[in-house]
């Protein structure tokens, strides 16, 4: 039906008639011509009619916003001083023939260029409006290239492409499952897959060697601005490669996209261990970017006259923390306690802080509602350890380890982020040295990966200490977010009985649940190992977008729910019966 391509014309078809196929952007009269923005999948061209073509002219007027239209015309250049520099076709223009209306469109809910004037749920109600805008088209073509580029780089590395249930039994990546009702087995569920897991593992017993997937998972957990309950992972398994290799090879797929699609060299990615991670940044995820670190000076308040500080700096468990903020002296009062209140959604009881507004002038030139509680000497020392100098804001933590690490370090990325502090960068790490487990706040353990990781120690050690142990995990961290993250997996069944054991997971339990599992263990399984990436969160992070939401087609809202389509939906009596499913009623308050 075309001839051309919109996005595609330039001054070198001047002259030629052209066929173009597309939406109607935007109608401008002007004088006795009508201006057609013309737009399509490469982008807009000026289509211009003028009253000489006196049928054409008539249908242009009847044209509204994005009906859809053929246009038969000639390219020409535009009048001297008319030229866009903005556009791509911003030299040319179509003098219009010929117009055939395809088919109109009723007024659109928004407007392509004022779609930010709208809520997200209109957004994502009207998605096939909001895909046509040419930044959406873009990011879901640029994800397109990325992905293709990834499965080639695999494909030439050996990796076999194997599918993996969507119906299945729970894989835990430490969120809520979602369950699908079998009809055939009364009373029974599947769970969609939180990730291929036990699948991939399965298939290195099964001898595939290399195996990769593009693999949508499910998780049901709060959503955040990089979680949605369905998103796409990278899944990668190999056998025989120690973690060192597994490292090499997916620094070296991310690194050769990042050339051939940003043309960008990520350079070595630095390693850093999970312990040196949350000392210095009180994250697992540290962005780099940015310059301010945690500084722990618990040793210098153990003695101090001052609960808030000596409580924590006595405590192993406890963390007692500065945070020098350059230059953030000139934070106001109203500014700090808007952080105060910020880091106190992280569970800190307040924010105490100290502004040097003149290094030279000892105590006199400090600012604080602490001061008091402190003698000169520890201020003294304080400053020194941090290298204080005027101009600077210290903001310190003391509380639960957690809670310090929480919070001050939200506060880290957000008065950095608020000052201009954050470099345009790239800065992309490993970390590495995980413990297996963390307390799950009931007494118990919790791993920090999935159950499946092997521990770097033996069973025996692993058995005596799980608290200290540590694993075999490895994390990749850009600017700040978990891009990916996998590990060496257990392959003997007695390691993995032993995790089950300490996650409070008694044998009758382990079988019921992955007693498959432990059987193929059991039936040579080799040392094998991998890991994942969010391919979401990769782009994300590529195309400079904010949220995983404007890379997805047709991503859920907060609410976990589909405006579009909307779902999730009830369900007919009759289906739920076959179901053997009965519906409670609401508790309604
Ligand atoms: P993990 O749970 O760390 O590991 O997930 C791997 C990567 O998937 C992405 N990701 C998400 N992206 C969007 N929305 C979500 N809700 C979401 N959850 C995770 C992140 C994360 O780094 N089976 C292991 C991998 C392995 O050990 O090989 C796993 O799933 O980018
Ligand atoms: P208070 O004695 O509770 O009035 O606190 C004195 C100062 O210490 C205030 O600036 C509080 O914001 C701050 N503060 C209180 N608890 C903590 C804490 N856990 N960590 C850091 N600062 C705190």
């Amino acid at each position: 039906m075309r001839s051309h391509y919109c996005g595609e014309l330039n001054e070198q078809h001047e002259g030629q008639e052209v066929v173009l196929c597309g939406w109607a952007h935007r109608r401008r009269d002007h004088g006795g011509v009508i201006f057609i923005d013309l737009r399509d999948v490469q982008g807009i061209a000026q289509v211009v009619f003028d009253p000489d073509t006196e049928e054409s002219f008539a249908l242009a007027e009847t044209v509204r916003s994005e009906f859809v239209l053929q246009v038969t015309g000639i390219v020409r250049l535009r009048p001297a001083g008319t030229a866009n520099a903005d556009m791509g076709t911003g030299r040319i223009e179509v003098l219009g023939k010929k117009l055939n209306i395809l088919n109109a469109a009723k007024t659109p809910p928004f407007l392509l260029d004022e779609h930010s004037d709208v809520g997200e749920d209109v957004r994502l109600r009207y998605r096939y409006i909001d895909l046509r805008r040419p930044e959406m088209a873009e990011r879901l073509r640029f994800r397109s290239k990325v992905s293709n580029s990834i499965r080639n780089f695999l494909d030439e590395n050996g990796f076999l492409d194997i599918e993996t249930p969507l119906l299945t039994k729970a894989t835990p990546e430490g969120a809520r499952d979602y369950l699908v009702p079998s009809r055939t087995h009364p009373g029974h569920f599947f769970a969609l897959p939180q990730s291929p897991q036990l699948f991939k593992q399965i298939l290195m017993v099964a001898g595939m060697d290399r195996y990769y997937q593009i693999a949508k998972c499910f998780r049901d957990e709060d959503l955040r601005a990089d979680r949605q309950p369905e998103f796409t992972q990278i899944d990668i398994e190999t056998s025989f490669m120690n973690e060192e290799q597994i490292m090499q090879m997916a620094e070296s797929m991310i690194r050769k996209i990042f050339i051939k699609h940003l043309n960008v060299d990520l350079g070595d990615f630095p390693r850093m261990s999970f312990a040196e991670a949350m000392r210095r940044f009180g994250s697992d995820k540290p962005d780099l970017r940015l310059d301010l670190e945690l500084v722990d000076i618990a040793d210098l308040m153990k003695s101090v006259d001052f609960k808030v500080f000596n409580g924590p700096a006595n405590d192993p468990a406890s963390r007692v923390v500065a945070l020098r903020v350059p230059d953030g002296g000139r934070l106001s009062r109203k500014e700090i306690d808007d952080y105060t209140k910020f880091v106190s959604k992280y569970g800190a009881k307040g924010l105490a802080w100290i502004k040097v507004n003149d290094i030279a002038a000892g105590l006199e030139g400090l600012q604080s509602p602490i001061l008091k509680f402190m003698p000169e000497q520890v201020v003294q020392d304080v400053l020194a350890r941090l290298q204080a100098q005027t101009g600077d804001v210290i903001f310190f933590g003391a509380d639960k380890a957690k809670i310090v690490n929480d919070s001050i370090g939200a506060l880290r990325l957000k008065v950095g982020a608020d000052l201009g502090m954050v470099r345009e960068a790239w800065a992309p790490l490993w970390v590495v040295d995980f413990p297996m487990f963390e307390e799950d706040g009931e007494g118990g353990l919790t791993p920090i990966h999935h159950p499946f990781t092997s521990a770097s120690c033996t069973v025996e050690e692993l058995e005596k200490d799980p608290a200290n142990a540590l694993s075999r995990a490895y994390d990749m961290v850009l600017n700040g977010t978990e891009l990916g993250g996998g590990s060496i997996r257990i392959n003997q069944p007695a390691m993995q009985q032993q995790v089950f054991r300490i996650l409070g997971i008694d044998e009758a339990e382990a079988e019921e649940k992955f007693g498959f599992l432990l059987s193929a263990l059991s039936y040579g399984c080799p040392p094998h190992g991998g890991l994942a990436f969010g391919l979401d969160r990769l782009i994300m992070l590529m195309t400079g977008a904010t949220s995983i939401r404007e890379v997805i087609a047709f991503p859920k809202t907060q609410s976990a729910a589909c405006p579009l389509t909307d779902a999730p939906g009830i369900v007919a009596t009759k289906q739920l019966r076959e179901l053997n499913i009965q519906i409670r009623q609401a508790k309604t308050e």
